[in-house]
């Protein structure tokens, strides 16, 4: 899209949204944030990143937005403020224009506009390694190839005391990576619609024995100042209910759509109104039956625009159609499960006859409704790019061996069965974080809906890929 149609694209959009004054955008709520900016007391730790305030946040495909309790977001919050020793907040990572987490596109402005010294370049988890030469603008280039490209963050984590497996071998080409700290490479998760969460970080790490999910976040957000933010010691109770309370608040998705128009219009249930009054609880629409009200498993978990099926007309409706039968497809079209590892194997079933909504089964939100990692084969050696270590791991008891990009869920249980196994995440929000994956395999949602075309002998016709894609976007 040129430069010229875009803004013409986003003039228009913004006409759409012009009736919507109470829902952000209205002047009295701006100034009042300005004011509030001025007048505050102590904002040297404020931490600035463009578009941290952005209720509407234009991406390639339409607008998404973020509904708060407030109607503004509230830029005093913890958040946004640097309580580390390294400069960076949550906000460095998770900016509300970029659906809550980061984008290459974002990242690379950060960098270019800072020499690459914006704190959301730090060397602990943001270089390619922690020994990367940062000297100069063309060594931290280099160093943070990783975010500049794929928008991904170092995480390390050891292989744990006690696990079924050893590591047998390491090809890092950053050569750092060992037994004592792997290094994984994963995207930010949206730091928003927590309350549809089953389980907290890619491999479920936060998700703790018999805690709720609020006291997960809670002991996550203090994770996240120690670790991200390298400060030595805990935060306090209040400080972790504090961004809680702001995290929890925060509702994102897609809005408005370039071909489609308004996402709530037509009896359509998009945008982030109503996926704020959506309904939740852990194990909702069970995919196995063990749905704590007795409900079976419905495969039709997605109906935001069933409204839409069938319209015809103008382009307007074709478009509308279009997300429609996407959504009919992520629901209906049959997916000859086989391989997944936390599904065919625990089930002991060579095949499972599903569907997209057997894993992303939590009606209209599209997570996984309990904690269930699953191995999609993101991590196989056969698609790993060259830019990813790779692992050798040796099961103890049997000497079989498994490569991999990332052990996922096993490098916190320590089992041979959790290797590879990853989360489900919510599906909203997702026209404004390319790329996909825990580990940005997918650049856009096409080759998102390629992978499960090419993993699953799925058959799409181009029809159906093209409608399918028309729907995630939309969400
Ligand atoms: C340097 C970048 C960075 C910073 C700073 C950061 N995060 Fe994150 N955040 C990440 C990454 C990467 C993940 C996913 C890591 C994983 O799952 O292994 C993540 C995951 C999360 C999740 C999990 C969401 C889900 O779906 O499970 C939440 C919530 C979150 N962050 C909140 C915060 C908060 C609150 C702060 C500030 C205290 C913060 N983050 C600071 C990078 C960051
Ligand atoms: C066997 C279970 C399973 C099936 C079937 C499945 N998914 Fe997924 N999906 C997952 C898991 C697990 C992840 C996270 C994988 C990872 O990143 O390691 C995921 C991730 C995604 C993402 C990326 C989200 C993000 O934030 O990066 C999209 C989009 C997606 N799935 C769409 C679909 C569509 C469309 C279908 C049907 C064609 C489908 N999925 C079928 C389990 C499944």
């Amino acid at each position: 899209m040129n430069a010229i149609s875009r803004w013409w694209r986003l003039a228009a959009a913004l006409v759409a949204f012009a009736g919507c004054a109470d829902h952000g955008l209205s002047a009295p709520a701006a100034q009042r944030s300005d004011l509030r900016d001025e007048e505050s007391d102590d904002d040297s730790n404020v931490v600035r990143v463009p578009g941290a305030r952005t209720m509407l946040a234009a991406n390639e495909t339409g607008i998404g937005r973020t509904l708060t309790p407030t109607g503004s977001i509230d830029t005093d919050n913890l958040f946004f403020r640097s309580i580390g020793i390294n400069g960076r907040a949550c906000v460095s990572c998770h900016v509300a224009s970029q659906g809550w987490t980061v984008t290459p596109e974002g990242l690379r402005e950060r960098f270019e506009r800072t020499g690459g010294l914006d704190p959301v370049f730090r060397t602990n988890d943001g270089s390619v390694s922690p020994l990367a030469d940062i000297s100069t603008v063309e060594a931290r280039r280099n160093a943070y190839s990783m975010l500049l490209r794929k928008g991904l963050i170092r995480i390390g984590i050891g292989i744990p005391d006690g696990a079924e497996f050893e590591l047998a071998a390491v090809d890092d080409p950053y050569g750092y990576a060992s037994a004592a700290e792997l290094s994984l490479f994963r995207r930010p998760l949206p730091s928003a619609n927590l309350d549809f969460l089953s389980g907290v970080m890619w491999d479920g790490r936060e998700t703790l024995a018999g805690m709720t999910i609020r006291q997960d976040l809670a002991h996550q957000s203090n994770s996240a100042t120690q670790g991200h933010a390298q400060r030595p010691d805990p935060i306090t109770d209040a400080q972790r209910e504090e961004i809680v309370a702001f995290e929890t608040g925060l509702f994102f998705a897609q809005a408005l759509d370039f071909g489609a128009g308004r996402l709530d219009r037509d009896g359509a249930r998009g945008g982030p109104e109503a996926l704020s009054t959506t309904p939740f609880y852990l194990g909702i629409n069970d995919t196995l039956g063990a749905d704590p009200t007795g409900k079976p498993f419905d495969p039709e978990a997605m109906t935001i625009f069933a409204a839409w099926d069938g319209l015809a007309g103008s382009r307007l409706d074709d478009a509308r159609a279009a997300v429609a039968r996407g959504e009919a497809l992520f629901n209906h079209k049959l997916i000859e499960v086989a391989g997944v590892r936390g599904l065919n194997d625990a089930l002991g079933a060579p095949v499972i006859h599903g569907t997209c909504t057997t894993c992303h089964n939590a009606p209209e939100v599209g997570n996984h409704s309990v904690a269930l990692p699953l191995d999609l084969g993101l991590t196989d050696a056969s698609r790993r790019t060259p830019d990813m270590p790779l692992y050798t791991l040796r099961n103890k008891a049997t000497g079989a061996t498994i490569q991999t990009t990332d052990p996922g869920r096993a490098l916190i249980s320590g089992k041979w069965k959790d290797v590879n196994r990853f989360k489900g995440p919510i599906l909203h929000g997702l026209a404004a974080r390319a790329p996909y994956f825990h580990n940005g395999f997918a650049a856009t949602l096409p080759e998102v809906v390629d992978f499960y075309d090419s993993r699953f002998a799925i058959g799409f016709t181009a029809q159906e890929k093209s409608d399918l894609v028309a729907f995630l976007r939309a969400l």
